[in-house]
């Protein structure tokens, strides 16, 4: 365990390069993510923001730098050990969902609990999944459905519960609301921030939506020029005089997300979301034991 597994930063990056032949996506890359907060990764389309994620996620190698995720090297491959140790402490919305299609909900959230929880019992998975159904604000049934048979809404939210799967300290979202109505969009954003309290997340979230970053995120990371060029809370980067930044924040868009959040005008969490939250962190510890004892008791 090195001293950064401890520190405030579950996520250093420093000096990354990406490409695809030709194409240089990252140079010189530098990023870090402290511990606890929402950050919010914006820049305009094909910048490389979903690049970004999978390479500290171990799905794309880097050219070179470095991607040091809770103390472990991860730049140059994660190897069998590390993915034992580090890989159930993320959890990952991918953009689009990518939920399995022939497996219900229950079953998609189960995949990665099998993976790296084989001995839990079948009594337990199912268990454990149906709750992070409730905790993600889906109607218990939703748990039998298969993706196909669900709204663009309920996709992203089976998508976070499968994220959620194995009690995450981190959480990749990608573009997590895109596709989604201003008020669906607003709850899933209540819904993120108050799962980021209660189960005391980091969250790396990528978005084109500017109402998530003023609602939510702690501070906001810009990729631009192939490189994070600012990182900041939205007033700090306001006063930058970035040509993006400015056009970005203080277009006509950014405009309207600033006086809607002055305005307080969010849609509130959905009542029975709300209502199973406080449950969470009591059950979490009970669940997360009953995983620990099943481990041992198979090991
Ligand atoms: N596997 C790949 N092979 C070749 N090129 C790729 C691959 N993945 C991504 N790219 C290219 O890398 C660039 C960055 O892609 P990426 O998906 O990270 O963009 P993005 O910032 O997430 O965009 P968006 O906002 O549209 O989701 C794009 O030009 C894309 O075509
Ligand atoms: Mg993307």
């Amino acid at each position: 365990m090195s001293t950064d597994e401890t520190g405030d930063y579950p996520i250093i990056i420093e000096g990354l390069c990406n490409g695809f032949g030709d194409q240089l996506i990252h140079e010189n890359l530098s990023l870090k993510v402290r511990r606890g907060e929402i950050l919010g990764v914006v820049g305009g389309s094909g910048t490389g923001k979903s690049v970004l994620m999978r390479s500290i996620i171990g799905l794309q190698q880097p050219r070179g730098g470095s991607i040091k995720v809770f103390g472990n090297e991860v730049a140059d491959g994660i190897d069998a050990q590390e993915s034992k140790d580090i890989r159930p402490r993320w959890g990952v919305l991918f953009q689009g969902g990518a939920l399995f299609s022939t497996l219900t909900v229950e079953e998609n959230i189960e995949v990665p609990l099998r993976q790296f929880y084989p001995e839990i019992s079948d009594n337990l998975r199912g268990e454990i999944a149906r709750f992070k159904v409730k905790i993600s604000g889906l109607p218990e049934d939703a748990a039998f459905k298969y993706p196909n048979e669900l709204s663009g809404g309920m996709k992203k939210r089976a998508g976070l519960a499968r994220a959620l799967a194995l009690d995450p300290e981190l959480l990749f979202l990608d573009e997590p609301t895109a596709g989604l109505d201003p008020i669906g969009a607003a709850t899933f954003d209540q819904l993120t921030s108050e799962l980021q309290e209660t189960l005391g997340l980091t969250v790396f979230l990528i978005t084109h939506d500017l109402d998530t970053l003023y609602a939510i995120c702690d501070r906001v990371a810009v990729l631009a020029d192939k490189q994070v060029i600012a990182v900041g809370t939205i007033p700090e980067l306001l006063a930058l005089d970035h040509p993006w930044i400015q056009e970005y924040f203080n277009g006509p868009r950014g405009r309207a997300a600033q006086s809607s959040q002055d305005r307080g005008r969010k849609a509130k969490a959905q009542p029975d979301v709300a209502k199973a939250l406080p449950d969470v962190a009591k059950a979490l510890p009970g669940v997360a034991k009953a995983m620990d004892n099943s481990r041992e008791s198979g090991a």
